[in-house]
């Protein structure tokens, strides 16, 4: 395998993230060709994005939801959520294994047998003010007759995850739609008539991935970097609220498109192809986001959130890296990656840059900077057991996960983090 032998890392971190696919897939009993056909279709049809005019007031709803429910002169608008310590809490989670039942099973690491509990036993707290407790009764009364989406990677899948388990103590979220391959998933509230869902968009841009179900790929991803991804694009009207992120994905070798025409690569192999980086296509992409967010007649209210690091130490995933600290670091005591660094530094520049070209005045759009606080939890993810008792069989190959999040974990501090900025942060 040429690629392979010109960069282990990328190859197999493809394969790592396609394994976990195929599991799915298998699991599904999903062929190959209807992952390929996915991919193709991808391809082959093309957003129409601002073909449809709307009137501007279409936003009015959610800056009235706002404008009610956040005091005009609050303290806490003051106060930076994002820079704090983790500090010792009894309270612990407030859903478990057993009362949340939408837990993905490697990410359910109580049910797997993880023998330690204090990383269930921590929480956020900000420098400069106290971080309230998700309320679920609260959010949802908010959200009535409203929709709300996370979009990107499986990351978001960890954190839609995250706020059914802490909705399901209100109200138990009925499932009415997934994928074929079950990575957009949809689901109900009915007394509440709220919708949520999540849309599977690892790039946010069109790609085609061409893999197939052993995580092998047959040609380079292509990532068309002027067109956004229309998974999401084209029921981006239909929204209120919407988590995005970008990803891990970007590190992927992959040839970028512009106007129809190759313009670069990353980790490619074709000589005649100037090696960008994935750094471009991630400024490029991140850009074009908060351009059509920002531009859109239809004024959904956005949060942005950054990069999340992974925690493998002694190695990489592949390299017998792994994650086996039971307490959080303190503030300083752990350096950022520099891929993380990097990605960090253009999701801020990038958010800064649509921001103040529009004079400041987006109201609907938020960072929900959740990097520096991750950063601080090593603790919080499944290592071996994203599988269940990984140990059992003494000779078995076990994988270790130090990237997605334990559910209940770290994660839910997202979701008080969210809330936070709903109910006091935001102000129409
Ligand atoms: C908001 O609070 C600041 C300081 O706490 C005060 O100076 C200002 O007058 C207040 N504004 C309103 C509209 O109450
Ligand atoms: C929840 O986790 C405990 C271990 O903490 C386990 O004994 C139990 O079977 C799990 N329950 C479910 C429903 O997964
Ligand atoms: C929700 O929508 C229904 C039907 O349009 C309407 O009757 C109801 O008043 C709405 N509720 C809220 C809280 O907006
Ligand atoms: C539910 O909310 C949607 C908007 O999200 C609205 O169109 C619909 O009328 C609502 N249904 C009911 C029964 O309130
Ligand atoms: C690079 O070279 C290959 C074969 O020599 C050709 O097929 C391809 O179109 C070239 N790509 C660009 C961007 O010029
Ligand atoms: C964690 O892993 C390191 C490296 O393999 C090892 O030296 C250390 O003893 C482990 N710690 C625990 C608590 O298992």
């Amino acid at each position: 395998m040429k690629i392979e032998s010109h960069n282990p890392f990328f190859l197999r971190k493809h394969r790592y993230v396609l394994l976990k696919f195929a599991l799915f897939l298998l699991f599904a009993s999903l062929s190959f060709h209807i992952f390929f056909s996915v991919s193709l279709k991808l391809i082959s049809s093309s957003l129409q994005k601002n073909t449809v005019a709307e009137s501007p007031l279409d936003s009015t709803p959610i800056l009235q939801d706002l404008a009610q429910i956040q005091p005009q002169n609050d303290s806490s608008t003051q106060c930076d959520i994002f820079v704090g310590e983790w500090v010792a809490d009894p309270t612990g989670p407030s859903y478990t294994n057993e009362s949340c039942h939408v837990i993905e099973s490697h990410q359910n690491c109580m049910r797997n047998g993880r023998p330690d509990t204090g990383y269930l036993y921590w929480r956020w707290n900000p420098r400069d003010c106290e971080l309230l407790r998700f309320d679920p009764r609260k959010f949802l009364h908010l959200m009535r007759n409203r929709s709300w989406a996370f979009i990107g990677d499986s990351i978001q899948r960890n954190h839609v995850q995250s706020l059914l388990c802490i909705l399901s103590q209100v109200e138990e979220a009925i499932e009415i739609y997934h994928d074929e391959e079950y990575r957009s998933k949809k689901w109900h509230f009915p007394s509440h008539n709220f919708t949520l869902s999540v849309i599977w968009s690892p790039f946010l841009t069109k790609a085609a991935i061409f893999e197939d179900i052993n995580g092998v790929s047959s040609s380079e991803i292509q990532l068309r970097l002027d067109e956004l991804d229309e998974e999401w694009a084209s029921q981006y009207r239909d929204l209120d609220y919407v988590v995005v992120a970008g990803g891990k994905w970007f590190l992927k070798s992959a040839i970028y498109y512009e106007n129809n025409m190759v313009i670069g690569c990353h980790n490619c192999l074709e000589k005649n192809v100037t090696d960008l980086g994935f750094a471009y296509a991630y400024r490029k992409a991140i850009g074009l986001v908060f351009d059509f967010i920002t531009g859109y007649d239809h004024k959904a209210f956005v949060f942005f959130r950054t990069t999340t690091p992974d925690h493998f130490e002694n190695g990489e995933w592949f390299s017998g890296g792994q994650c086996n600290r039971t307490v959080p670091f303190k503030v300083g005591e752990v350096d950022m990656k520099d891929v993380d660094i990097t990605m960090r530094n253009i999701e801020l520049e990038e958010f800064d840059k649509v921001v103040s070209y529009r004079n400041g005045k987006v109201q609907t759009l938020k960072l929900l900077d959740t990097t520096q606080l991750s950063l601080l939890r090593p603790d919080g993810h499944p290592g071996p057991y994203r599988q269940f008792h990984p140990f059992a069989h003494s000779n078995a190959k076990v994988q270790t996960d130090c990237l997605h999040w334990c559910l209940p974990g770290p994660i839910d501090a997202w979701n008080d983090l969210l809330f936070q900025l709903l109910i006091h942060d935001v102000r129409a």
